[in-house]
């Protein structure tokens, strides 16, 4: 009984996006209604007494569980070799159906001993209170936190070691087990990071039953499965701490085959679901990890008023700290109002990418509007290059209008120093509107790409904040039906001068 409802939870939340389920989506509907958001009937049984325990990981075995500390046995510490001068981690999982650790624990704890090496990881062990109902072992979060939270002062007091030296990393229900830790303590921890908190349950709750900002120094979200409908969604959506990364827009991870995996649902039954939901989910794990062990490769997010904004290119700007670190190294900021931060990441470890937003300018005698060409890019750099790159086209392409792209790369090009450009009429364009089709028939021309024109791109890569302005190579090239070819501007008497001050920046 208890793993349906952990399916159907999943199941629902999954489908609402993906038509192909939807017939699932209706049966499920109502358990989900029943077994997750309808309070517990009993109360009590959520806050029996929880089994909280304390592993101090080993550098030498990152993934056993070999010495337990003990709230009030000062010998267990010194048994586990805790340093009460070093940084100390607190490791927390979260909702669990086999009631063991999964693989990532001990790979994160590896991480953190490999940045840190004088640091002691401890891994809160709360599997037993986790494994349960998702309601009830959402619920079960508020006592362990409180649990945790004596752990923590029984420790300060016992060596003295400094809040401020400790953080607790959360992933999933475990962002929120961190979250009531920390406020309930009378000092705050240095700091919490968060990574993909649940959503279910916790979704637009108040701040007090939820991580929230209050509850630590710092408090960092990578947010990376919030797709779902209803304000449901396996991740909490909405901004829980003083920075809030959304990598990828926080959905759909690259690398994750989320339809390969639906595809394996419709064969083999719900119970392959379990790994579809996980890799997006389990993603910011992952993400974290990546910050620990490539330090020289850390990726970088940006503020962006939304997802659809950054996917055209316009926040890579990193004044008035708009932009930050991903993962460990992020820089601890704390702002007012708790902004959205946006970055994309590759397939695999080093997830990191450079991040480019090219503007260009569709000139053409004739009034072209609504247009959705294929184009495709190549950059060329001092280090690189980067080919056939298609662009994401966000917006229609409109005559005598500056259109604005997002690309992103894995390869580190160097400095860019030459851009290629083609135009692919799409072959829907010309059925899209019979009118459209006719404007065009008597325009004389067959296609946009034989009159449209582009006499430069404007490029600014966010990882190095630089601003390039790109010439025609040769000039009058005729049209964009072939590739044409970009180099640097030679000369900038072109540019309006406000522009080239903006380049300072
Ligand atoms: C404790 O950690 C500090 C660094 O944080 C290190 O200098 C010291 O040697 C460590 N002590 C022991 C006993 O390992
Ligand atoms: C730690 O010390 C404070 C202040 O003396 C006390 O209020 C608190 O209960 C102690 N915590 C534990 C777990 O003993
Ligand atoms: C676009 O701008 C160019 C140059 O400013 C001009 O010659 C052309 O007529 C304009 N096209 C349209 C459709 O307005
Ligand atoms: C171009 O077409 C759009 C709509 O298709 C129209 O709004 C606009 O005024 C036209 N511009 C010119 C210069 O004809």
């Amino acid at each position: 009984m208890r793993g349906a409802g952990h399916h159907c939870l999943i199941l629902l939340l999954l489908s609402s996006a993906f038509l192909s389920v939807a017939a699932l989506e209706e049966d499920v509907t109502d358990t989900l209604f029943d077994n997750l958001l309808e309070p517990l009937r009993d109360p009590q049984k959520a806050i029996r007494a929880a089994q909280v325990r304390f592993s101090l990981r080993r550098p030498s075995d990152p993934s056993d569980d070999v010495c337990y500390v003990v709230t009030g046995r000062p010998d267990s510490l010194s048994s586990c070799n805790f340093n009460a001068t070093s940084k100390t981690f607190l490791v927390i999982h979260g909702w669990t159906v086999t009631g063991l650790f999964e693989s990532w624990v001990g790979k994160l704890v590896a991480a953190l001993y490999k940045r840190e090496p004088s640091a002691n990881v401890i891994v809160v062990d709360w599997l037993s209170s986790a494994q349960n109902h998702y309601t009830v072992a959402a619920q079960n979060t508020k006592v362990v936190g409180e649990n945790v939270a004596h752990f923590i002062s029984w420790m300060q007091n016992t060596t003295g070691l400094s809040l401020e030296n400790l953080h607790l990393i959360g992933y999933s229900l475990g962002a929120h087990v961190a979250g009531f830790a920390g406020s309930h303590l009378s000092n705050k921890v240095g700091r919490i990071t968060g990574l993909d908190p649940a959503g279910p349950v916790f979704e637009g709750a108040h701040a007090h039953r939820r991580l929230s900002p209050d509850d630590a120094q710092f408090v960092d979200v990578l947010h990376t499965f919030t797709r779902g409908s209803l304000g449901l969604s396996i991740g909490i959506q909405q901004p829980v701490g003083h920075v809030d990364i959304y990598p990828n827009g926080g959905s759909f991870q690259p690398g994750c085959n989320f339809r390969g995996a639906l595809e394996k649902i419709a064969n083999f039954g719900i119970f392959a679901i379990s790994d579809a939901v996980k890799c997006e989910h389990e993603r910011s794990v992952h993400l974290f990890i990546d910050s620990l062990l490539n330090k020289q490769e850390s990726s970088r997010a940006y503020s962006c008023g939304s997802s659809e904004m950054f996917d055209r290119g316009i926040c890579l700007s990193c004044r008035k700290n708009r932009c930050n670190t991903v993962g460990y190294g992020i820089s601890k900021i704390r702002k007012a109002h708790s902004a959205k931060m946006f970055t994309k990441t590759g397939a695999s470890m080093p997830f990191r990418v450079y991040h480019y937003q090219l503007k260009i300018h569709f000139l053409s005698a004739v009034n072209h509007s609504e247009l959705q060409p294929t184009l495709t890019v190549s950059l060329f750099g001092t280090t690189g290059s980067a080919e056939h790159l298609q662009l994401n086209i966000k917006e229609k392409i409109s005559t005598n209008r500056t259109s604005s792209f997002l690309l992103v790369t894995q390869k580190d090009i160097g400095e860019l120093l030459m851009i290629k450009f083609k135009w692919e009429d799409s072959s829907s364009w010309s059925s899209s509107s019979l009118l459209k089709a006719l404007s065009t028939w008597w325009s004389d021309d067959s296609a946009p790409s034989a009159d449209m024109q582009v006499h430069r791109i404007r490029a600014k890569v966010g990882e190095t904040q630089k601003k390039v302005v790109f010439c025609l190579k040769t000039p009058n090239s005729p049209s964009l039906a072939e590739e044409v070819t970009f180099v640097k501007c030679k000369d900038h008497w072109k540019s309006p001068s406000k522009r080239s001050g903006e380049k300072k920046h």
